[in-house]
């Protein structure tokens, strides 16, 4: 698996799992499934609402806890510099680790400046290794940028053909942040998936067209962790590694138009108000 070093020395799997929308009984299911596949990478979050059933399918896999790589999010109710302290407590209680690799601010909204000191004192308390951000746009990036004494190591964003962020990107070269991306193959969009600029490509690789994005995202240095509840999909993700796309081909899907999925709004919408229960976990 290939790994991409963040601007902390630590290096980060370029693929991993992602359990969005799934429920803790999916996660039972599905998730022994990826790590047997060979999935090291785990990406949820607290609103995710499945943080204890992550916990019991990681210890149920007997992998050491080193060789696994855990990101959880926290949603801006927990971001408020005393609320944040707590609520890194009770996401590692939840999981029943003692740390997790990443920790990220899910939603730019709320008190992300305050809160970022106390994700700060869980870096030097060892509870968390490197510390991020998602959704937030560059300008509350640079209010996180301005303050830290730990920069963001990793910024999640919807990234897929679609959407490339290469202007985003450009504006936080020289950072050293990775970036992630969400919907790396659009949610499951027919229409991108179908593209015949990646049908081309696969039966010149003798892929799939889910394969040819993947390797795109992995070129432009971008981690993924596509979700999928199919274990054929499972190994499909990760057989990426054994071809490679050339420069007019990257350019070929550079090109293709551009227009996110979701447009993140600059105040926060009603459902990021009211998700705020998170003892509710499965
Ligand atoms: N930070 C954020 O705000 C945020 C927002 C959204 C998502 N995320 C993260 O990003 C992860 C991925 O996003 P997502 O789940 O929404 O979208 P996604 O990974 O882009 O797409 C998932 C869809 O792709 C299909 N799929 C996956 N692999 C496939 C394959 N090899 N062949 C055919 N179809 C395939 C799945 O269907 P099958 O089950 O049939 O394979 C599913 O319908 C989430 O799990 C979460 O960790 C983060």
């Amino acid at each position: 698996m290939q790994q991409f070093t963040m601007n902390n020395g630590l290096t980060i799997p370029s693929i991993g799992y992602g359990v969005f929308q799934m429920s803790g009984n999916e996660v039972r299911e599905h998730l022994p499934e990826a790590i047997q596949a060979g999935y090291r990478h785990i990406d949820t979050a607290n609103a995710y609402f499945n943080e204890v059933a992550v916990g019991e399918a990681v210890k149920a896999s007997g992998i050491n806890r080193e060789e696994l790589f855990i990101t959880t999010k926290l949603f801006p109710q927990s971001y408020p510099y005393e609320q944040c302290g707590i609520d890194v407590d009770a996401s590692l209680e939840r999981l029943g680790m003692d740390y997790v690799d990443l920790m990220l601010f899910h939603q730019p909204y709320g008190d992300y400046v305050s809160g970022w000191k106390s994700m700060e004192e869980a870096v030097k308390a060892g509870k968390v290794k490197s510390i991020g951000l998602s959704n937030f746009p560059m300008h509350k990036i640079q209010e996180i940028l301005d303050i830290a004494d730990i920069k963001p190591a990793v910024l999640q964003v919807e990234i897929n053909p679609y959407w490339n962020q290469h202007e985003l990107k450009s504006q936080l070269e020289g950072t050293g942040i990775v970036f992630e991306g969400w919907y790396p193959l659009g949610h499951g969009d027919r229409k991108l998936l179908e593209e015949p600029t990646f049908t081309e490509l696969a039966d010149k690789y003798g892929k799939t067209n889910m394969q040819i994005i993947l390797r795109w995202h992995l070129q432009e240095d971008n981690v993924t962790f596509p979700k999928t509840l199919n274990a054929q999909h499972m190994r499909d993700n990760l057989d990426i590694f054994d071809f490679e796309l050339d420069t007019d081909e990257m350019n070929a899907i550079d090109n293709l138009p551009q227009n996110p999925y979701y447009q993140v709004p600059e105040e926060p919408p009603v459902f990021v108000l009211t998700h705020n229960d998170y003892s509710q976990q499965v």
